[in-house]
Protein backbone atom coordinates (compact mmCIF):
# COMPACT_ATOMS: atom_id res chain seq x y z
CA UNK A 1 0.00 0.00 0.00
CA UNK A 2 -0.78 2.40 -1.36
CA UNK A 3 -2.33 0.13 -3.25
CA UNK A 4 -2.14 -0.14 -7.52
CA UNK A 5 -5.51 1.56 -7.86
CA UNK A 6 -5.69 3.91 -6.05
CA UNK A 7 -1.94 5.56 -5.62
CA UNK A 8 -1.64 8.23 -2.93
CA UNK A 9 -0.26 10.84 -5.52
CA UNK A 10 -3.30 10.65 -7.55
CA UNK A 11 -5.69 10.13 -5.04
CA UNK A 12 -8.58 12.41 -5.66
CA UNK A 13 -9.02 13.78 -2.55
CA UNK A 14 -5.51 13.25 -0.60
CA UNK A 15 -4.43 16.16 -3.07
CA UNK A 16 -6.89 19.23 -1.51
CA UNK A 17 -5.51 17.67 1.83
CA UNK A 18 -2.62 17.69 4.36
CA UNK A 19 -2.67 14.54 5.44
CA UNK A 20 -1.38 13.53 8.97
CA UNK A 21 1.83 11.46 9.02
CA UNK A 22 0.13 9.43 11.81
CA UNK A 23 -3.27 8.71 13.26
CA UNK A 24 -4.70 7.30 16.07
CA UNK A 25 -8.11 5.60 16.60
CA UNK A 26 -10.26 4.55 19.46
CA UNK A 27 -12.54 1.77 17.73
CA UNK A 28 -16.01 2.20 19.78
CA UNK A 29 -19.34 1.40 19.48
CA UNK A 30 -19.43 -2.52 18.62
CA UNK A 31 -21.42 -3.21 21.34
CA UNK A 32 -23.89 -0.65 20.65
CA UNK A 33 -24.17 -1.42 16.75
CA UNK A 34 -24.79 -4.84 17.45
CA UNK A 35 -27.60 -4.37 20.80
CA UNK A 36 -29.23 -2.33 17.80
CA UNK A 37 -29.65 -5.03 15.54
CA UNK A 38 -30.74 -7.59 18.14
CA UNK A 39 -27.05 -9.64 17.51
CA UNK A 40 -24.21 -10.47 20.09
CA UNK A 41 -22.26 -7.99 21.14
CA UNK A 42 -19.32 -10.68 19.08
CA UNK A 43 -20.85 -10.00 15.97
CA UNK A 44 -20.57 -6.04 16.35
CA UNK A 45 -16.82 -6.86 17.05
CA UNK A 46 -16.95 -9.21 14.30
CA UNK A 47 -17.76 -6.45 11.70
CA UNK A 48 -15.64 -3.81 13.68
CA UNK A 49 -12.80 -5.88 11.94
CA UNK A 50 -13.98 -5.33 8.67
CA UNK A 51 -13.90 -1.53 9.26
CA UNK A 52 -10.59 -1.87 10.04
CA UNK A 53 -9.75 -3.57 6.77
CA UNK A 54 -11.85 -0.89 4.98
CA UNK A 55 -9.61 2.04 7.01
CA UNK A 56 -6.03 0.07 6.54
CA UNK A 57 -6.62 0.69 2.89
CA UNK A 58 -8.19 3.80 2.90
CA UNK A 59 -4.94 5.03 5.29
CA UNK A 60 -2.68 3.48 2.93
CA UNK A 61 -4.33 5.44 -0.20
CA UNK A 62 -4.52 8.79 0.98
CA UNK A 63 -0.90 8.89 1.86
CA UNK A 64 -1.11 8.23 6.15
CA UNK A 65 2.11 6.15 6.79
CA UNK A 66 1.22 5.47 10.95
CA UNK A 67 -2.37 4.19 12.14
CA UNK A 68 -2.68 2.61 15.43
CA UNK A 69 -5.99 1.42 16.70
CA UNK A 70 -6.56 0.05 20.02
CA UNK A 71 -8.26 -3.23 19.75
CA UNK A 72 -8.35 -4.39 23.56
CA UNK A 73 -7.12 -2.71 26.24
CA UNK A 74 -5.79 -3.59 29.78
CA UNK A 75 -9.29 -2.56 31.51
CA UNK A 76 -11.04 -5.08 28.77
CA UNK A 77 -10.37 -7.97 30.65
CA UNK A 78 -13.58 -6.73 33.03
CA UNK A 79 -15.91 -7.90 29.84
CA UNK A 80 -17.46 -11.53 30.39
CA UNK A 81 -15.13 -13.93 29.15
CA UNK A 82 -16.99 -14.83 26.24
CA UNK A 83 -16.52 -11.28 24.74
CA UNK A 84 -12.79 -11.33 25.90
CA UNK A 85 -12.36 -14.75 24.05
CA UNK A 86 -14.24 -13.36 20.70
CA UNK A 87 -11.88 -10.29 20.94
CA UNK A 88 -8.73 -12.53 21.31
CA UNK A 89 -10.42 -15.31 18.08
CA UNK A 90 -10.57 -11.94 16.05
CA UNK A 91 -7.24 -10.75 16.73
CA UNK A 92 -6.21 -14.54 15.71
CA UNK A 93 -8.24 -14.85 12.65
CA UNK A 94 -6.60 -11.53 11.46
CA UNK A 95 -3.31 -11.94 12.03
CA UNK A 96 -4.09 -15.74 10.17
CA UNK A 97 -5.92 -14.05 7.44
CA UNK A 98 -4.09 -11.03 6.70
CA UNK A 99 -0.58 -11.55 7.77
CA UNK A 100 0.49 -12.40 3.86
CA UNK A 101 -1.28 -10.01 2.26
CA UNK A 102 -0.21 -7.22 4.71
CA UNK A 103 3.36 -8.32 4.28
CA UNK A 104 2.98 -8.18 0.53
CA UNK A 105 2.33 -4.35 0.71
CA UNK A 106 4.71 -3.49 2.51
CA UNK A 107 3.12 -2.86 5.91
CA UNK A 108 5.09 -3.57 9.13
CA UNK A 109 2.97 -4.61 11.89
CA UNK A 110 3.39 -3.54 15.89
CA UNK A 111 1.60 -5.01 18.54
CA UNK A 112 1.23 -2.29 21.23
CA UNK A 113 0.93 -3.24 25.13
CA UNK A 114 1.55 -6.08 27.91
CA UNK A 115 2.82 -9.72 26.40
CA UNK A 116 2.61 -10.80 30.11
CA UNK A 117 -0.62 -12.54 30.39
CA UNK A 118 -1.49 -12.96 26.65
CA UNK A 119 -2.76 -16.49 25.83
CA UNK A 120 0.78 -18.79 24.26
CA UNK A 121 -1.12 -18.88 20.99
CA UNK A 122 -1.65 -15.16 20.56
CA UNK A 123 1.88 -14.17 21.94
CA UNK A 124 3.18 -16.65 19.13
CA UNK A 125 0.80 -14.95 16.59
CA UNK A 126 1.92 -11.66 17.80
CA UNK A 127 5.74 -12.47 17.63
CA UNK A 128 5.26 -14.15 14.04
CA UNK A 129 3.46 -10.97 12.95
CA UNK A 130 5.84 -8.63 13.89
CA UNK A 131 9.44 -10.88 12.53
CA UNK A 132 7.52 -11.39 9.03
CA UNK A 133 6.80 -7.42 8.81
CA UNK A 134 10.10 -6.84 10.45
CA UNK A 135 11.92 -5.19 7.14
CA UNK A 136 8.49 -3.41 5.50
CA UNK A 137 8.76 0.23 6.07
CA UNK A 138 5.95 1.27 3.59
CA UNK A 139 2.45 1.87 6.36
CA UNK A 140 3.07 1.15 9.87
CA UNK A 141 0.13 -0.47 11.91
CA UNK A 142 0.52 0.07 15.25
CA UNK A 143 -2.81 -2.70 17.23
CA UNK A 144 -2.98 -1.71 20.89
CA UNK A 145 -3.94 -5.14 22.52
CA UNK A 146 -3.89 -5.59 25.75
CA UNK A 147 -2.72 -2.25 26.09
CA UNK A 148 -2.87 0.74 28.58
CA UNK A 149 -1.36 3.69 28.66
CA UNK A 150 -0.18 4.22 32.51
CA UNK A 151 0.47 0.32 31.84
CA UNK A 152 3.10 1.39 28.87
CA UNK A 153 4.62 4.43 31.20
CA UNK A 154 5.31 2.06 34.50
CA UNK A 155 6.63 -0.71 32.18
CA UNK A 156 8.82 1.83 31.01
CA UNK A 157 9.78 2.92 33.58
CA UNK A 158 10.72 0.14 34.93
CA UNK A 159 12.83 -1.20 31.85
CA UNK A 160 14.63 2.31 32.44
CA UNK A 161 15.06 1.78 35.86
CA UNK A 162 16.81 -1.66 35.54
CA UNK A 163 18.97 0.35 32.97
CA UNK A 164 19.77 2.78 35.58
CA UNK A 165 20.24 -0.47 38.10
CA UNK A 166 22.50 -2.50 35.60
CA UNK A 167 24.94 0.78 35.03
CA UNK A 168 23.23 1.32 31.37
CA UNK A 169 22.11 4.50 31.94
CA UNK A 170 23.05 7.58 34.07
CA UNK A 171 19.94 8.82 35.57
CA UNK A 172 21.01 12.62 34.80
CA UNK A 173 21.19 11.17 30.81
CA UNK A 174 16.96 10.55 31.15
CA UNK A 175 15.22 13.10 29.13
CA UNK A 176 12.03 13.11 27.01
CA UNK A 177 13.97 11.33 24.59
CA UNK A 178 15.26 8.48 26.57
CA UNK A 179 11.91 7.92 28.35
CA UNK A 180 10.39 7.59 24.79
CA UNK A 181 12.94 5.06 23.33
CA UNK A 182 11.32 2.67 26.31
CA UNK A 183 8.09 2.95 25.50
CA UNK A 184 5.86 0.30 22.87
CA UNK A 185 5.72 3.38 19.93
CA UNK A 186 9.30 4.13 20.24
CA UNK A 187 10.99 5.82 17.09
CA UNK A 188 7.66 6.41 15.76
CA UNK A 189 6.15 10.17 15.46
CA UNK A 190 3.80 10.77 17.94
CA UNK A 191 -0.23 10.94 16.94
CA UNK A 192 -1.11 13.68 15.18
CA UNK A 193 -4.89 13.19 15.27
CA UNK A 194 -6.77 10.97 17.47
CA UNK A 195 -10.31 9.85 16.41
CA UNK A 196 -13.21 8.39 18.72
CA UNK A 197 -16.41 7.09 17.40
CA UNK A 198 -19.39 6.52 18.97
CA UNK A 199 -20.24 9.74 20.82
CA UNK A 200 -18.01 9.27 23.73
CA UNK A 201 -15.44 12.33 24.87
CA UNK A 202 -12.48 9.98 26.33
CA UNK A 203 -9.12 8.79 26.08
CA UNK A 204 -10.05 5.56 28.14
CA UNK A 205 -6.04 5.18 28.68
CA UNK A 206 -4.71 5.18 25.20
CA UNK A 207 -1.32 6.64 24.40
CA UNK A 208 -1.05 9.11 27.36
CA UNK A 209 2.05 10.01 26.70
CA UNK A 210 2.11 10.01 22.85
CA UNK A 211 -0.93 12.28 22.64
CA UNK A 212 -0.09 15.30 24.60
CA UNK A 213 -0.11 17.54 21.28
CA UNK A 214 -2.83 15.01 19.50
CA UNK A 215 -5.61 16.52 17.82
CA UNK A 216 -9.03 15.26 18.83
CA UNK A 217 -11.76 14.31 16.72
CA UNK A 218 -15.00 12.75 18.26
CA UNK A 219 -17.71 11.07 16.04
CA UNK A 220 -20.99 9.99 16.35
CA UNK A 221 -20.94 6.86 14.33
CA UNK A 222 -20.48 3.39 15.74
CA UNK A 223 -17.14 1.88 14.80
CA UNK A 224 -18.42 -0.79 12.48
CA UNK A 225 -20.06 2.02 10.43
CA UNK A 226 -16.67 3.44 9.95
CA UNK A 227 -14.96 3.76 6.31
CA UNK A 228 -13.15 5.91 4.02
CA UNK A 229 -15.82 8.80 4.25
CA UNK A 230 -15.26 9.68 7.91
CA UNK A 231 -11.54 9.16 7.74
CA UNK A 232 -11.65 12.20 5.03
CA UNK A 233 -13.58 14.02 7.28
CA UNK A 234 -11.63 14.12 10.12
CA UNK A 235 -8.44 14.76 8.31
CA UNK A 236 -10.76 17.87 6.81
CA UNK A 237 -10.68 18.85 10.65
CA UNK A 238 -7.46 18.38 11.14
CA UNK A 239 -6.88 20.60 8.19
CA UNK A 240 -9.21 23.33 9.68
CA UNK A 241 -7.18 23.38 13.44
CA UNK A 242 -4.20 25.37 13.76
CA UNK A 243 -1.39 23.09 15.62
CA UNK A 244 0.63 25.44 18.13
CA UNK A 245 2.63 23.17 20.54
CA UNK A 246 2.36 25.49 23.21
CA UNK A 247 4.00 28.44 20.81
CA UNK A 248 2.23 31.78 19.52
CA UNK A 249 0.49 31.88 15.81
CA UNK A 250 3.51 33.51 14.01
CA UNK A 251 2.73 37.06 13.35
CA UNK A 252 0.89 37.11 17.01
CA UNK A 253 2.64 40.45 18.34
C1 LIG B 1 -15.18 -0.85 21.76
O1 LIG B 1 -16.53 -1.06 21.46
C2 LIG B 1 -14.37 -1.79 21.00
C3 LIG B 1 -13.58 -2.72 21.55
C4 LIG B 1 -13.44 -2.93 23.00
C5 LIG B 1 -12.83 -3.65 20.70
C6 LIG B 1 -12.39 -3.11 19.37
C7 LIG B 1 -12.09 -4.26 18.52
C8 LIG B 1 -12.30 -4.32 17.19
C9 LIG B 1 -12.76 -3.19 16.37
C10 LIG B 1 -12.06 -5.57 16.48
C11 LIG B 1 -10.83 -6.24 16.90
C12 LIG B 1 -9.77 -6.07 15.92
C13 LIG B 1 -8.70 -6.86 15.98
C14 LIG B 1 -7.65 -6.77 14.97
C15 LIG B 1 -8.58 -7.82 17.09
P1 LIG B 1 -17.47 -1.52 22.64
O2 LIG B 1 -17.49 -2.99 22.68
O3 LIG B 1 -17.04 -0.88 23.91
O4 LIG B 1 -18.84 -0.97 22.15
P2 LIG B 1 -19.96 -0.30 23.06
O5 LIG B 1 -19.33 0.89 23.73
O6 LIG B 1 -21.00 0.08 22.07
O7 LIG B 1 -20.42 -1.35 24.02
Amino acid sequence: MPTDDAPATSDRHADALSVPAHIAIIMDGNGRWANARGMPRAAGHERGVEALRRTVEAAGNLGIRYLTVYSFSTENWRRPAAEVNALFGLLKTFIKKDLARLREEGVKIRILGRREGLPDDIAVLVDKAERDTAENNEFFLNIAFNYGGREEIARAARKLGMAVARGDLDPADVSEDVFESYLDTSGMPDPDLLIRTSGEYRLSNFLLWQAAYCELVFFDVLWPDFDRSWLEKAIRIYNERERRFGAVTTGDA
